[in-house]
C-alpha cells in the first residue's frame, strides 16, 4: 500500500500551466470516442493528419492480382512504409505477422465476385470478428447508383452501427459500377451519401476537374484509391493534387505494389503525402531509391 503519510506537501498543480485541450486533426471527428479517436490515430499520422493505406484487399472478388501472388513476398517488407495495411482478414490471418502494430483496415464487405453483379455485396465480417482482430477500421463498399444500391448503403450503416458500439470506425468505399461516369457531380453524391449516413471516413477516387469540390462538400476525411497501374511520375501526380485540393490521404495498392521499385515507391508517395514535396522531386526521389544515388 503507498504510505498516505508524509506525501501531502509535495503535490504540484502547476497553476501556470493551462490545461491541455488539443483539437482532434481530422476533419468532422473531433465529438468522437477516445477509442475511436485513438484508432484513427493508428491509421492518420497524427503530426501531419493524413495517411498512406497501403490497400492489398483486391483478392476479395478479384483473382490474385498481379503482384499479390504471395503477399508474404511482396507485400510484407513494404509494411514498414505504411502508415495502415488494408486487406482481409484471411489476409490477416495468415500472412500478416502480428507485430505488425500499425493500423489494420478491415475489409468487411464481399460476397459476389468478378463474375457477378458486384453491387450484390453482403456484410462479411461479425463485429465481434474485427474487435478479436484488434482492427482499426472496417471498410465497406458503397454502390450509389448500383443496381443493389440501397443494400449497399444498409451494409455500411449497419457496419456503423456496430462499429459505434465498440468505437470501431468505418471506411466507406464509394464503388463506381461499370455504367457509371467517374466525374466530381457522381463522386460528390456518393462520398456525402457515404458521410451523412454516418462513416467515419471515405475513400474515393480522384477526378481531375473538380475534385475539391468533393472534398470541400464531404464533412469528413476523404482519402483516393490509387486505381489501375500507371507510370510512377503520373502516380505521384495524381497524389500530389489530391492531397492539394484536401485529401487527406491515399489508400494505394497497383500504383505501389505493381510498381518496378515498390519499396521506393511507397517511400515517394509518403513524401507527397506527408511533406507536400511537389511530383517532380519525388519522382527523382523514387529514382534515387530505385537505383542508388548518382
Ligand atoms: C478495391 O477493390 C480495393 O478496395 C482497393 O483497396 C482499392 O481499389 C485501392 O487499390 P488500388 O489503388 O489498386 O485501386
Amino acid at each position: 500500500m503507498p504510505d498516505a503519510e508524509g506525501t501531502q506537501d509535495h503535490h504540484r498543480y502547476y497553476f501556470d500551466i493551462a490545461p491541455s485541450n488539443e483539437p482532434f486533426p481530422l476533419r468532422g471527428l473531433n465529438a468522437l470516442d477516445w477509442g475511436m479517436k485513438n484508432r484513427l490515430s493508428n491509421i492518420f499520422n497524427p503530426a501531419t493528419g493524413r495517411t498512406v493505406m497501403l490497400a492489398v484487399d483486391h483478392g476479395y472478388f478479384l483473382e490474385p492480382t498481379t503482384g499479390l501472388e504471395r503477399i508474404d513476398v511482396t507485400i510484407v517488407p513494404l509494411l514498414r512504409y505504411a502508415d495502415t495495411l488494408m486487406c482481409t482478414r484471411g489476409i490477416l490471418r495468415t500472412t500478416i505477422p502480428p507485430s505488425f502494430t500499425r493500423g489494420v483496415v478491415l475489409r468487411a464487405s464481399g460476397g459476389p465476385s468478378i463474375l457477378q453483379e458486384l453491387s450484390n455485396e453482403e456484410i462479411a465480417v461479425d463485429i465481434e470478428d474485427a474487435v478479436r482482430l484488434n482492427v482499426s477500421a472496417m471498410a465497406v463498399q458503397v454502390y450509389i447508383g448500383g443496381e443493389f444500391e440501397t443494400k449497399s448503403v444498409h451494409n455500411m450503416t449497419r457496419l456503423v452501427d456496430a462499429g459505434n458500439k465498440y468505437g470501431i470506425p468505418v471506411l466507406g468505399v464509394t464503388a463506381v459500377g461499370k455504367n457509371m461516369v467517374r466525374d466530381a457531380k457522381y463522386l460528390r453524391l456518393a462520398t456525402r451519401i457515404c458521410a451523412e449516413l454516418g462513416a467515419t471516413y471515405i475513400k474515393t477516387y480522384f477526378v481531375d476537374e473538380g475534385f475539391e469540390t468533393i472534398t470541400a462538400s464531404c464533412p469528413v476525411p476523404v482519402v483516393i484509391a490509387g486505381g489501375k497501374k500507371i507510370p510512377e511520375h503520373d502516380a505521384l501526380q495524381m497524389a500530389y493534387n489530391a492531397i492539394q485540393q484536401g485529401a487527406a490521404g491515399v489508400d494505394m495498392g497497383r500504383n505501389i505494389f505493381q510498381s518496378e521499385a515498390p519499396a521506393a515507391m511507397i517511400q515517394a508517395v509518403r513524401k507527397v503525402v506527408h511533406e507536400d514535396m511537389k511530383p517532380e522531386e519525388a519522382f527523382e526521389y523514387y529514382q534515387e531509391l530505385k537505383y542508388g544515388s548518382p
